[in-house]
């Protein structure tokens, strides 16, 4: 219990960090619990039935939990090798089980403003990395806090509530380990144009960072190399033959991680920690996906659909969390 790390603290640490920090916080983070009104009371009303029996709903979930994978056991010290019959006598198990329906009852109290929950939410997620942690662990998590709320409300519990909670703990799976959230209809639309851009790629790095400049000419400060130099001469260098290069292998990376984003997502962070001094900001990121969404479609002309746009904007918005999660971090 002694290393658990507040909530509480954390937000504090976020504040004394000064203005500036805090500032950084509030736009990676803005926003992010996307529950529509309607949804946000059926959480909070079936939360308000859920806490009276939160001890219970902590242990019929994770007995549940290591019913349903008995080898995830093996990830927990203290009772990895308690027998499955002797597993509701032992008390070591409702330790976790209490801090997750902690980590749910400050999501249900985040719901209006996540800023600092999805701080700690990102630092948990750093915790369980020793621990091996792997998102379909969370998966199997939710599943099994799903099915003890459905089983404990009864009729109460519809599909909307079901869909309601879902994105809530969707949130804070995605804050503890990031995956990207592609449809495996948007998996397939990505692979196929990234076949079409793989064979241009050197073309499609450079007439993205040309666009790049070309809306934002103020950004040719951040580059040493281009500061002093007309749109025509920076197509011209190296440096930006080079910068391309790289961010195109980021996208290329991106599209083979689709299934399995956590080393990738490892990568990015780290990326955006080399960027810190850059200086880059988000928004600088935010320049880079409509540059290259204008690209992708003026090199796919009519064969580019909303479908298209809608699948690609997603994974970039993948890259730029991942980076800007870096970028943001205080070590
Ligand atoms: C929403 C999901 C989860 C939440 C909110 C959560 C929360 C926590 C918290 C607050 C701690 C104590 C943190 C620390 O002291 O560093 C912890 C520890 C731990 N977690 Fe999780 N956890 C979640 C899911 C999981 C899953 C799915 C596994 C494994 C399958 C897991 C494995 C562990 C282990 C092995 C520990 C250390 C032992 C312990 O403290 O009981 N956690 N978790
Ligand atoms: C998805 C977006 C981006 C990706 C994947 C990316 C990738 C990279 C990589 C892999 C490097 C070499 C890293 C190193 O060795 O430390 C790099 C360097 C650099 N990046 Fe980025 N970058 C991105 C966006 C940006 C943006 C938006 C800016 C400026 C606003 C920027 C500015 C720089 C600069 C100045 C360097 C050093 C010079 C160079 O290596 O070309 N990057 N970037």
């Amino acid at each position: 219990m002694d290393s658990e790390i507040p909530v509480e603290r954390v937000i504090v640490t976020i504040q004394s960090m000064g203005c500036g920090s805090s500032v950084k916080f509030k736009e990676k983070n803005a926003a992010l619990i996307q529950l529509s009104a309607a949804q946000k009371y059926l959480v909070r009303e079936t939360w308000e039935l859920v806490e009276q029996r939160r001890s219970y709903v902590g242990k019929k979930t994770f007995l549940t939990f290591f019913e349903k994978n008995p080898e995830y056991q093996r990830l927990f010290p203290e009772f990895k090798d308690v027998p499955p019959s002797e597993l509701e006598k032992t008390n070591a198990l409702y330790g976790h089980a209490k801090r997750v329906m902690k980590a749910v009852e400050n999501a249900v109290s985040a719901l209006d403003d996540a800023e600092s929950f999805a701080a700690y939410l990102d630092e948990l997620g750093r915790r369980h990395k020793a621990r091996a942690l792997k998102p379909t662990y969370l998966d199997s998590m939710q599943t099994a806090l799903m099915s003890t709320l459905q089983e404990l409300l009864k009729s109460s519990w519809t599909e909307e509530t079901a869909e309601a909670w879902n994105k809530l703990f969707m949130f804070v799976k995605d804050q503890m380990i990031p995956s990207i959230q592609l449809s495996a209809a948007q998996k397939k639309i990505v692979r196929e144009t990234w076949e079409f851009v793989e064979q241009r790629m050197s073309y499609v790095g450079k007439r993205m960072f040309l666009k790049f400049f070309e809306n934002n000419p103020e950004y040719k400060r951040l580059f040493p190399e281009f500061k002093d130099l007309s749109l025509s001469d920076i197509e011209k260098t190296k440096e930006l033959h080079g910068h391309a290069k790289r961010v195109m292998k980021a996208l290329e990376n991106a599209v083979s991680a689709m299934d399995d984003a956590e080393i990738f997502a490892a990568y990015l962070d780290e990326l955006g920690r080399r960027h810190k001094d850059r200086p880059m900001k988000p928004l600088h990121l935010d320049s880079v996906k409509t540059a290259l969404i204008f690209t992708l479609q003026e090199l796919f002309k009519s064969s580019w659909t909303e479908e298209t746009a809608e699948a690609w904007n997603k994974l970039f918005m993948f890259i730029r969390d991942q980076m800007v999660r870096g970028l943001q971090s205080r070590a």
